[in-house]
C-alpha cells in the first residue's frame, strides 16, 4: 500500500488516512474487482436517464460497492476563488434526509472542500477525532437530526483534463453483524481510482450535453423570437408599402380632381403601362415601379390655374404655353422622393413625341425615358377609347386604327416609339381586356366620386 500518511501521532495513526492514487502493483480482491467492473458498466448502461436520476445511481452503486449506509454527491460549480460544491444527491439509511441543496466552498475548511481543493481522497476513521493539526474538520452543525457520523470515505471525480468536478462522500461502514458503524477498509483505496476517472469523464459528458442542451433551447428560443420580429418587420414593411401606394393615388387623384380626368383613366394608364412593361421584358422592380407610377403623369396640373384646365375653348398662345408646363412642375412636386423618380421622369417626359416635335424640351427617339414613352403610347389609347362631354369613346379598333395608321391630330411614325407600338399591335387584345376590366375605379375602392 502506498498510502500518504498526513496524521503523525498513535492517536490519529488510527483514526485518519489520506491516501494517494496507488503507483505500484496491488492486489484487489475478485469479489471487489468484479463489483468495480459491475459498477462501471452499470455506468456505461445509463445513457437515456437524467442526469440528477443517474448521480442518484451512482451514489447509490458506490455506496453498495462500500457498505456505506449514508452518503452525499456534490457537483462543482463556477471556476477560481469563487469555486463551491452543490450537492445534488443526498441518501441515508437510517434517519430522513433534508431535500433542500446545500453548499460548500472549496477550501481546506471542510473535508469535502478540501478534497476538492487537492483532488486526492481521504479516508477518516472517526470524524469527530480528526487532528487539531489539520486544516480540515467535521462540522457538527451539518449532522442530519438523529444520526452521528463516524467513518468517513471522500473521494473526488475528475473530469478529462484531471481537474475536480464532483465529489462523493460516503458515510459509516457497516460490517457484517455489527451494529456500529466501523472504519471503511483500506481495500476501498483500490477500488476508487478507475471510478474516480471513469464517473468524473462521464459527469464531464454528461454536464456538457445537458450546457449544449440548454443553449440549443435558449438558441430555439431567441430563433423563434427573432422569427416574430422578422414577421413583425415584414407586416410594418407591408403597412408603409400600403400607406405609400394610398398616398400616390391620393396625389394622383388629387391632380385628377383639378382636372377632366377620371379616377378610372388613372387606374387603366397604371395598368397598360404594367402590362406593356411586361411584353417588353423589363425587370421585375421596374414593372412594379410603372405601376404606380405611370398615374402621376399629370400630377402638375395641380399647378395650373384651374380655369385654363376648364377652359372651353381653344388655348391662345401664352395659355398653351403655361399648360404645357404641368410638365415641369409635375417634376418639381415628385423629384424630392428617391421612390418617385420614375414618376418625376414620367411626369417631365410624357408629352413628349419620338421625332422631337414634342414639349417641354423637343426630346427625340430614346433621350426620352422609355418609361415616359410607355405612358404617352398608353395615354393616347386611352384618351381615345374614353368618352368625354367633347367627344364620344371610339371602339377598340377605331382606336387602334387611329394609333397604328393616324389622323388629323396623331401622326405615329412621328408620335411613337415605333419598338413599342409594334408590341402594342401585336399584344392588342391585352389592352382592350384592361379597359374593360379595370372597372373598380380607385374612387370606388376609396369612396371618391368620379366626373366620368
Ligand atoms: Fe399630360
Amino acid at each position: 500500500m502506498d498510502l500518504v500518511k498526513r496524521s503523525s501521532t498513535d492517536k490519529d495513526r488510527g483514526r485518519l488516512r489520506v491516501t494517494g492514487q496507488r503507483r505500484g502493483a496491488t492486489r484487489v480482491s475478485t469479489r471487489h474487482s468484479t463489483l468495480v467492473l459491475e459498477f462501471l458498466e452499470f455506468i456505461e448502461a445509463q445513457p437515456r436517464q437524467s442526469l440528477r436520476s443517474l448521480l442518484d445511481r451512482i451514489l447509490s452503486k458506490s455506496r453498495e460497492l462500500c457498505h456505506a449506509e449514508a452518503g452525499t454527491l456534490f457537483i462543482c460549480e463556477r471556476r477560481g476563488p469563487r469555486r463551491q460544491l452543490q450537492s445534488v444527491c443526498v441518501q441515508n439509511d437510517r434517519v430522513p434526509v433534508r431535500r433542500s441543496a446545500f453548499l460548500v466552498p472549496v477550501g481546506p475548511e471542510s473535508i469535502a472542500g478540501y478534497v476538492a481543493a487537492s483532488g486526492r481522497s481521504l479516508r477518516i476513521d472517526d470524524v469527530y477525532q480528526i487532528s487539531r493539526r489539520c486544516p480540515y474538520k467535521f462540522d457538527e452543525r451539518n449532522e442530519l437530526p438523529g444520526y452521528r457520523t463516524r467513518s468517513m470515505f471522500c473521494f473526488p471525480l475528475l473530469d478529462f483534463e484531471g481537474r475536480v468536478n464532483g465529489v462523493v462522500q460516503i458515510i459509516n461502514s457497516l460490517a457484517p453483524g455489527r451494529k456500529r458503524p466501523v472504519p471503511f477498509p483500506a481495500e476501498v483505496d483500490e477500488m476508487i481510482p478507475p471510478i474516480i476517472r471513469m464517473v468524473g469523464q462521464w459527469l464531464e459528458r454528461r454536464l456538457m450535453l445537458e450546457k449544449i442542451a440548454a443553449r440549443t433551447r435558449k438558441l430555439r428560443k431567441n430563433n423563434q423570437y427573432l422569427q416574430q420580429q422578422r414577421q413583425r418587420i415584414v407586416e410594418l414593411q407591408e403597412a408603409t408599402e400600403e400607406a405609400f401606394q394610398l398616398s400616390i393615388r391620393l396625389l394622383a387623384r388629387a391632380a385628377e380632381l383639378h382636372d377632366k380626368e377620371t379616377a378610372a383613366h388613372l387606374q387603366r394608364v397604371n395598368e397598360y403601362s404594367y402590362r406593356l412593361a411586361r411584353l417588353l421584358n423589363m425587370p421585375d422592380n421596374w414593372c412594379r415601379e410603372i405601376h404606380y407610377s405611370a398615374q402621376l403623369h399629370d400630377v402638375g396640373k395641380m399647378s395650373v390655374d384651374s380655369s385654363l384646365l376648364y377652359k372651353t375653348g381653344p388655348l391662345n398662345r401664352r395659355e398653351k404655353q403655361e399648360m404645357s408646363r404641368h410638365t415641369v412642375y409635375g417634376h418639381a412636386i415628385l423629384s424630392g422622393n428617391p421612390r418617385l423618380q420614375m414618376g418625376a421622369e414620367i411626369a417631365m417626359n410624357h408629352h413628349e413625341k419620338w421625332d422631337g416635335s414634342g414639349y417641354p424640351n423637343g426630346k427625340r427617339g430614346e433621350d426620352i425615358p422609355i418609361a415616359a414613352r410607355i405612358v404617352q403610347l398608353v395615354d393616347v389609347y386611352d384618351a381615345l377609347r374614353a368618352r368625354r362631354p367633347y367627344k364620344r369613346g371610339f371602339s377598340h379598333a377605331q382606336a387602334m386604327r387611329i394609333i397604328t395608321r393616324g389622323d388629323e391630330r396623331i401622326n405615329p411614325e412621328a408620335h411613337f416609339d415605333p419598338r413599342l407600338l409594334e408590341v402594342f399591335q401585336r399584344n392588342h387584345e391585352e389592352f382592350n381586356r384592361t379597359w374593360k376590366e379595370a372597372r373598380p375605379s380607385l374612387a370606388a375602392r376609396h369612396g371618391l366620386r368620379t366626373r366620368s
